[in-house]
């Protein structure tokens, strides 16, 4: 093990990596964080930027030549499979001892839909892989609110979904960032581990915009919208068809009320509990005024 002291982080500059790579800086522990472009490295103590493409194997073996952990995400993409097990592959050439690996509460190798099956693909082949694992199925992340439906709160004081009243337990990603760092500096204690990530509470759109109203001091109204209706919304948003079947099958579950799950996991990996619905709108308040 001697010179295995590094953690490398792939999507060093993604929503969950950034928030990962501070909270090792913070902790003194050396970090290699990967990106494809260094540009966009931002400049931490104890972190080190290499720029390597997953798609590119031969680009890998540098950013783990003396890692001794691995974090594994990287964006919804349709060559992700491919990628991830590439990862998953120079890993065990290079003598890593452990892999947390972000996949997603659908994750499931049989999923009819793109996004469950190459998660669940992944994680087969990281069990495969002999390398030790531990996987993060996060559902829905609260920061995906700071897009599409914070502007037309911004805008028209409206949310517009298509999940009917059905709830689901929203989880602030940075939680997943400090459950991955818990568990990359406390490997023994979750290797082998699949851990479901949810947030504290479910909430739906109703409930999420009369949260809002109370922050902003303004109405905010959620008007649900059809399947149909959301899926033209995706389509001129220029989101490939394969994204859109997956995003609709969850707010269809969602609907149907197959999504209201709360998990302990969060609270049992950090000792505290998962952030909740309220504090995150208090804390964005100015991205939905
Ligand atoms: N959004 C949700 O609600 C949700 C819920 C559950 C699970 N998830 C899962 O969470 C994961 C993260 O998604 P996200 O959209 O939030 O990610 P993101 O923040 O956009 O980050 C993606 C990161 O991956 C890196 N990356 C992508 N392709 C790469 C490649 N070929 N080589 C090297 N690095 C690469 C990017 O780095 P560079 O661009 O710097 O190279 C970037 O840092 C996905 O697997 C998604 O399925 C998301």
């Amino acid at each position: 093990m001697k010179n295995k002291q590094y953690i490398t982080v792939f999507g060093a500059t993604g929503k969950i990596g950034s928030e990962l790579i501070q909270l090792l800086s913070q902790a003194e522990i050396p970090v290699i964080a990967v990106t494809r472009n260094k540009d966009k490295a931002v400049h931490l103590p104890f972190v080190e930027w290499m720029e390597a493409d997953m798609n590119d194997r031969d680009s890998l073996n540098p950013t783990m030549v003396n890692c001794k952990g691995v974090f594994l995400i990287s964006g919804a993409s349709e060559n992700m499979v491919q990628e991830q097990c590439n990862v998953i592959d120079v890993a065990a050439e290079e003598g890593v001892s452990h892999i947390v690996k972000v996949s997603s509460a659908m994750a499931n190798s049989q999923s009819p839909l793109f996004i469950g099956k190459a998660h669940g693909q992944i994680e087969e082949y990281l069990v495969a892989s002999g390398v030790t694992g531990t996987v993060l199925r996060p559902t829905g992340f609260m920061q995906n609110w700071l897009l599409g439906l914070a502007s037309t709160v911004k805008s028209q004081r409206k949310i517009y979904e298509a999940t009917g009243d059905g709830k689901r337990a929203y989880i602030d990603l940075r939680d997943i960032a400090e459950s991955a760092f818990k568990i990359l500096t406390e490997p023994d204690k979750h290797a082998c581990h699949a851990y479901l990530l949810t947030g504290s509470e479910v909430v739906n759109y109703n409930q999420l915009a009369a949260m809002i109203t109370e922050v902003i001091g303004e109405q905010v109204s959620y008007v649900p919208i059809s399947a149909e209706t959301a899926k033209e919304q995706l389509e001129q948003r220029g989101m490939p068809a394969w994204a859109i079947e997956t995003f609709l099958s969850y707010a269809e579950d969602q609907r149907n009320h197959k999504a209201a799950h709360v998990s302990k996991d969060v609270p049992d990996i950090l000792q505290k509990p998962a952030r909740t619905v309220d504090a995150f709108i208090h804390e964005y308040a100015e991205k939905f005024k």
